[in-house]
């Protein structure tokens, strides 16, 4: 063999053909090294919020990493067909859309108290007959509290919680307020949102900018909400026990379907679409794109919503992201998040089959 090779290497060319093959290998090592970040181990990937999640909630397997509390509903999309001269999506124009969606409460504990003041979601995956699948998951708050990805990991870590006080270190939360303004501009409008009584009441906000796209190939940057058909009422005066949030829908679910508009913000010139800690000031016109029913909901234990990921880069035909960066990471962290979940033994969750149906039990 090394006669062989000892030939080889003495042809013409041959230790230029030893070098090519080589360097082949060695660069595809490379590759894979940088890929997988060993070379820059400060660089953001889901990982890193995977860690984060840890370290700020503790282990909690087989729940969603964040808005780890929920319950899931179903009903279903009514689109409406005006909205087709700005989106040719056709869940605007087709007929009744399903909907397997998920009421939670922001953050990593899937066992937390409901408060009036923790951030509430809705997510949605609506699933028009003929494909065109458009998946959301949305806030009740006006703004996201950062501009990237980096700088919400970064708050994230800023604001766990002192395991002596239970509440976050004034110390480390100023200095991080003071290096990052638009955080601090952002969560000066989120702590000033109006409360509403739970979920069925309350509006949620895409916080991120999407691409409306016609059959013209016309786009229309949008933001949107889901806005209440219930009329709101202020959180309740007194104390209702832990979970009262999500008992409070069950029961008003139970009595009648619940509805919601889908109002479309579009977007005017000049309008800060890679930015969702940034609002949209000033008029806009604004379209009523469907409404959206909920006549039922499940615990997760069993439940449809448990084994969907809320991703928001799922768009059909007829929208797009914008350059808001926050969506493609977004994607990325949920699938992370999604893996680790579905390979782990998760315990019952806080709301039970038995706390939703209770005279089925
Ligand atoms: C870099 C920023 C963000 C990170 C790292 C992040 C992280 C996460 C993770 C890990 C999950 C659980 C996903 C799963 O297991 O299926 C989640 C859920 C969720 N996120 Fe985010 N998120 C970010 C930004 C946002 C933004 C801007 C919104 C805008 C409204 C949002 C709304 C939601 C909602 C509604 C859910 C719950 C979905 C469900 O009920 O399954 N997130 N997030």
């Amino acid at each position: 063999m090394m006669e062989l090779i000892r030939k080889r290497l003495a042809e013409p060319g041959g230790w230029l053909r030893l070098a090519v093959v080589a360097t082949v290998p060695a660069a595809l090592g490379a590759a894979f090294v940088f890929a997988a970040g060993w070379l820059s181990p400060g660089r953001l990937t889901p990982a890193t919020f995977m860690h984060t999640f840890l370290v700020t909630s503790g282990a909690q397997p087989g729940f969603r990493r964040n808005h780890a509390k929920g319950v899931c509903v179903t009903g279903w999309f009514d689109g409406n067909v005006e909205t087709a001269s700005f989106s040719r999506a056709a869940l605007f124009t087709s007929m009744r859309s399903p909907v397997v969606g998920r009421f939670a409460l922001a953050g990593g504990m899937p066992y937390q108290d409901d408060t009036p003041g923790t951030v509430r979601s809705l997510a949605l995956r609506i699933m028009p007959a003929h494909g065109g699948e458009w998946r959301m998951g949305i806030n009740d708050i006006p703004v996201f509290p950062a501009p990237d990805a980096a700088t919400f990991n970064a708050l994230l870590l800023a604001s766990w919680p002192d395991s002596r006080t239970g509440k976050p270190d004034p110390t480390r939360m100023a200095a991080f307020l003071v290096q990052h303004p638009e955080t601090k501009r952002a969560l000066a409008l989120i702590s000033s949102r109006r409360l509403t009584s739970g979920f069925a009441d309350d509006t949620y906000n895409s916080l991120d900018s999407f691409t409306f796209v016609n059959a013209q190939g016309i786009a229309t940057p949008v933001r949107w909400a889901m806005v209440p058909e219930q009329k709101d009422h202020p959180p309740a005066p007194q104390e209702k026990g832990p979970d009262y949030l999500f008992n409070d829908l069950i029961t008003a679910i139970g009595q009648g379907a619940l509805h919601w508009h889908l109002i479309v913000t579009l977007g005017n010139p000049g309008d800060p679409t890679a930015d969702p800690a940034l609002p949209w000031s000033g008029p806009h016109r604004q379209l009523d794109a469907g409404t959206l029913t909920l006549t039922a909901a499940q615990s997760e234990d069993g439940g449809p919503c448990t084994g969907i990921t809320y991703d928001p880069l799922v768009l059909p035909d007829g929208i797009a992201p914008s350059d808001d960066p926050i969506p493609a990471a977004r994607s990325a962290v949920y699938s992370r998040s999604f893996t680790l979940r579905s390979g782990e033994i998760k315990p019952a969750s806080a709301i039970t089959p038995a706390d939703v149906n209770p005279g089925a039990q």
